[in-house]
């Protein structure tokens, strides 16, 4: 006799769980069965016959259902009706399966105390089938380093600009129109959602403990036409980048609009698609690519791990609770390994500036590897200046930003991105 299926419960049937719940209906996944659901609007038409589902209102209910084996939530949110809903089925004894990033990085430290699975695959990179590929794919590897381009939004902007040499506000009012931004972007163009993908893949490769506070989390919103132009001028595009690594037991994280070589790996990566890079030993260096969002891609992974509890294999959040893992070291802001950096301001046209300012940079141990000065239509006394420099840490950079904005010839921002040169 065949066991019987697993009963899934799934509340919020928006962009991820109406696709999910089709898939679900359809037999997708053979020893599962979609039995209840749950979603703000009972009568919405979503596309799906739910004639024959439980549906409950409030859904917490669906973690005390005797008819809901394993919940689905994705209702999003890092607290409210989603974490309720989540608290409730750990208390249950239920296996929790989420795409809600947002709620697990910032209730990590509970949730790792969960006696159930918690599956979240599909809160990293969407359809990108990362957390499997480290826990069971490369699960010999020591990893080095992880990361890559984590967020669909950010991408999508940075490559209408370098396509169609759009404004940021253009670029975003199109990713908005085209269904790839939020009415209120914040939480993708500041970097956050980034970093809170990145946060559980360093929980997940190198045992750390999330803590986004602890690491560099810089945004694309500061980023003008005029910037993806000059680092064109250099063969560079600009890409929103998030790294973890551990080389020599010491950890580091960081996301940041970076300068990537055109032609290489993550310069390829345009519009929505996310990329995700791996670089462990002994199997070097791995890329995986795909569609990081949207309902398809999504629900595609939320099935994995669906497929996954009913296989028996689900797992706790992280290998330990986080009071057992790794703390972030507490200067982790400033821990970036040396790079070159793109450094862009605007100087007031005056003989002798560039040397100066190449002058400051030398005093604080940055050499510069290459200029790109520009005349500017309209305005011949505010010229716009690019520099690439050789390798130097944050710090250095830092104090030339800080000497070169007193400087009365120099009428802008100091604009310093790194570049990322490991590809
Ligand atoms: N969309 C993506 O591409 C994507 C990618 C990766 C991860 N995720 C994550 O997946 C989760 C869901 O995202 P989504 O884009 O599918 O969101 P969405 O389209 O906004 O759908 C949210 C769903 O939750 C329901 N809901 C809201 N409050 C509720 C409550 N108190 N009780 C029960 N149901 C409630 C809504 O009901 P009504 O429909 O009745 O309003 C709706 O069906 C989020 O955590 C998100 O971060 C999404």
């Amino acid at each position: 006799m065949s066991a019987p299926s697993l009963r899934i419960g799934l509340a919020g049937l928006g962009v991820v769980g109406a696709t999910l719940a089709k898939r679900l209906l359809s037999g997708a996944v053979s020893g599962a069965v979609l039995t209840a659901v749950s979603a703000r609007d009972a009568n919405r038409d979503r596309g799906i016959d739910l004639s024959g589902l439980e549906f409950v209102a409030d859904a917490t209910t669906l973690a005390q259902s005797d008819n809901v084996d394993v919940v689905v939530e994705l209702i999003g949110g890092s607290n409210g009706a989603a974490l309720n809903l989540v608290r409730a089925a750990v208390a249950a004894g239920k296996p929790v399966i989420t795409a809600n990033k947002a709620m697990l990085a910032e209730h990590a430290d509970e949730l790792s105390l969960a006696t159930t699975p918690i599956s979240y695959e599909a809160a990293i990179a969407g359809g990108i089938p990362i957390v499997k590929t480290l826990r069971e794919g490369l699960v010999g590897n020591n990893i080095l380093a992880l990361g890559g381009i984590l967020n669909g939004t950010c991408n999508y902007i940075l490559t209408r600009m370098e396509e169609a040499g759009l404004s940021f506000d253009d670029a975003l009012a199109e990713a908005q129109a085209a269904g790839f931004a939020e009415a209120d972007p914040t939480l993708d163009i500041s970097g956050a959602d980034a970093a809170q993908k990145l946060i559980l893949l360093g929980a997940l490769a190198f045992d750390v403990r999330p803590d986004i506070n602890k690491w560099s989390v810089l945004g694309i919103e500061h980023i003008t036409a005029r910037d993806i132009a000059l680092a064109q001028e250099f063969s560079y595009v600009i890409r929103l980048v998030a790294i973890a690594s551990c080389r020599d037991n010491q950890i580091y994280m960081q996301v940041a609009p970076m300068l990537v070589r055109q032609g290489s790996a993550l310069a390829q990566i345009k519009r929505e698609t996310n990329a995700v890079f791996i670089e462990a030993e002994p199997v070097g260096r791995l890329i995986l690519q795909g569609a990081g969002a949207g309902g398809g891609a999504t629900a595609s992974a939320v099935l994995a791990d669906i497929a996954d509890m009913v296989a028996g294999r689900g797992r706790s959040l992280f290998a330990h609770p986080t009071k057992d893992m790794r703390e972030s070291p507490a200067d982790g802001v400033m821990s970036a390994p040396d790079r070159m950096w793109y450094l862009r301001l605007m100087l007031t046209n005056k003989a002798g500036s560039i040397a100066q300012i190449t002058q400051i940079l030398a005093e604080n141990g940055v050499s510069v590897k290459e200029v790109v000065q520009r005349s500017q239509h309209g305005d011949d006394n505010r010229l716009p200046i690019g520099f690439i420099t050789d390798k130097a840490s944050a710090q250095a950079i830092m104090q030339v930003g800080a000497a070169l904005q007193a400087r009365d010839d120099i009428c802008s921002d100091i604009v310093h991105l790194p570049l990322y040169d490991d590809d």
